[in-house]
């Protein structure tokens, strides 16, 4: 029997460092990796097996970098998303962010609504951009919704009231480190992690393909025995 993948989520490291490796600014790396997005989520998009494909775009502690590369980066998403609606619809795909966007400007905020919406009917890949997303601050935010319900709080409600509400199968994280970086902790329980050296503007389409036929011949024990 192999594993079939439904979910795979992806740390997309490595922007700065290969623009830096060219001699340019770290910014042309995002922009790179934003047409690495577009390549991935259409792949998994044609995928049956694959149900949702969830990426790591903007971090909570992101806002740490400079007040320009922030910057770029929030112009970059607005003109992502405008401009690949039409791709998104093309290819069934339900635009579903994760995090706390309450954070980000109003009209960034109403680009992200209006995709949302546009997309909403689509029932192919449901592609989710972690957008200022922290699991611990995903946790936080649970935790203090359900504090108003009576009685003590389940997994089950935990999980359900989380913005991410399905477990990961594949959980890659490209750019050479080995740290989940506060990304799906509850979700990624028992996910199979790969790590690659890859900077994300040069992963690949059959970069991904290997990781899937590794993925369908490990041996998933939940804890259990074979
Ligand atoms: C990941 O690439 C993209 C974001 C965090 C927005 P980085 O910008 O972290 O690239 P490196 O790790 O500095 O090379
Ligand atoms: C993780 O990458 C966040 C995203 C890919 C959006 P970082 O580059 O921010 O992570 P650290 O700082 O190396 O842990
Ligand atoms: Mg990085």
């Amino acid at each position: 029997m192999s594993n079939r993948v439904k979910h795979i989520a992806i740390i997309m490291d490595g922007n700065g460092r290969w623009a830096e490796l060219q001699g340019k600014k770290r910014v042309k790396g995002h922009e790179e990796g934003a047409k690495v997005v577009k390549k991935i989520t259409t792949y998994c998009s044609n995928m049956p097996d694959i149900e949702r494909l969830t990426l790591y775009a903007f971090s909570t502690e992101n806002w740490k970098r400079p007040r320009l590369e922030v910057e770029f980066l929030m112009k970059l998403l607005d003109t992502y998303l405008k401009k690949e609606l039409p791709v998104y619809l093309e290819n069934n795909v339900r635009f579903e962010p994760i995090g706390d966007l309450r954070a980000f400007s109003k009209s960034l905020q109403k680009t992200i609504q209006m995709v949302q919406d546009e997309t909403a009917h689509c029932d192919g890949l449901v592609q989710s951009l972690a957008l200022n997303y922290g699991a611990q601050d995903e946790i936080i935010r649970a935790v203090n919704r359900l504090k108003k319900e009576a009685g003590e709080i389940t997994a089950e409600m935990l999980s359900n009231t989380l913005d991410a509400k399905c477990d990961v199968d594949i959980l890659i994280r490209t750019g050479g480190d080995h740290r989940l970086s506060n990304f799906l902790l509850w979700q990624a329980a028992y996910a199979e992690l790969f790590f690659t050296d890859i900077l994300w503007p040069d992963y690949t389409v059959e970069d991904l393909e290997k990781i899937i036929q590794r993925f369908t011949k490990i041996e998933r024990k939940f804890g259990g025995l074979k």
